[in-house]
């Protein structure tokens, strides 16, 4: 394991899900654990990086090294932390479950039952944070995944192009792997090449990850 894989370099990890609050006590949620983006920010604070974390709502301590770390709930929080942390970052891994939708309005009193009556919720969707940091002349170099039932290469080709971004890290989820799950196996894919990193726990595979990030890294910049 190359430990300087991201010597010098200031690196920014999103992790976790975000929740997007309908009333005082209700959400919508998804089932990220944080566990894959928290290994990816202890890999490259490992591998000499200075870490800036931006978790969602999990339940999981900093990981060693991990220079910084802001908690965040919602998707609009996470992308003002990020967009701040990554201001001079030079790298951008947004590992986090970032949820597609929030509800347009908040409720500020908690919703009653409505005797019957369905309930209709109104959502309106959420910005895409990398996408948001790709559209800037001066940008990290942005990694960022995509999690696939199937056709996965297609997806993250595609993603690499529609947001514009440098590497997709990609994972087959079901079949015990990819969600609350120890293990997992990803393919990364750039504009012109991929490299596969076969099935192991979250740790070791953020450890290979962040080696092919760096590898990536300095291709491109040097
Ligand atoms: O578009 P999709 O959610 O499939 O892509 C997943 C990738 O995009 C992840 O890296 C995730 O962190 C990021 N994402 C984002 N902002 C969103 C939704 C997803 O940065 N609003």
């Amino acid at each position: 394991f190359a430990a300087g894989a991201l010597a010098g370099l200031k690196v920014v990890v999103s992790a976790g899900p975000t929740y997007e609050d309908i009333d005082p006590v209700r959400f919508i949620g998804n089932r990220s654990s944080g566990r894959m983006g928290f290994a990816v920010a202890e890999a490259a604070a490992q591998a000499g990086a200075e870490v800036t974390l931006v978790a969602g709502p999990v339940a999981l301590p900093t990981p060693p090294g991990v220079a910084r770390r802001i908690d965040v709930r919602s998707a609009a929080q996470m992308l003002a932390a990020v967009e701040e942390a990554a201001a001079d970052a030079d790298i951008y891994i947004g590992a986090a479950a970032v949820g597609d939708y929030r509800p347009q309005q908040v409720a500020p009193r908690k919703l009653a039952k409505q005797g019957g009556a369905g309930l209709t919720l109104t959502l309106v969707e959420n910005p895409d944070i990398l996408a948001t940091l790709a559209a800037r002349p001066q940008r990290p170099f942005l990694v960022g995944f995509a999690a696939q039932t199937h056709d996965l290469a297609a997806y993250a080709r595609d993603k690499l192009q529609r947001k514009g971004i440098d590497l997709v890290a990609a994972n087959e989820v079901g079949a015990g792997l990819g969600f609350e799950t120890p293990d997992n196996a990803l393919t990364v894919y750039w504009a012109d090449g991929l490299l596969e990193l076969p099935r192991a726990d979250k740790r070791e595979l953020a450890r290979r990850l962040v080696e092919v990030i760096g590898e990536r890294y300095r291709a491109v910049r040097g």
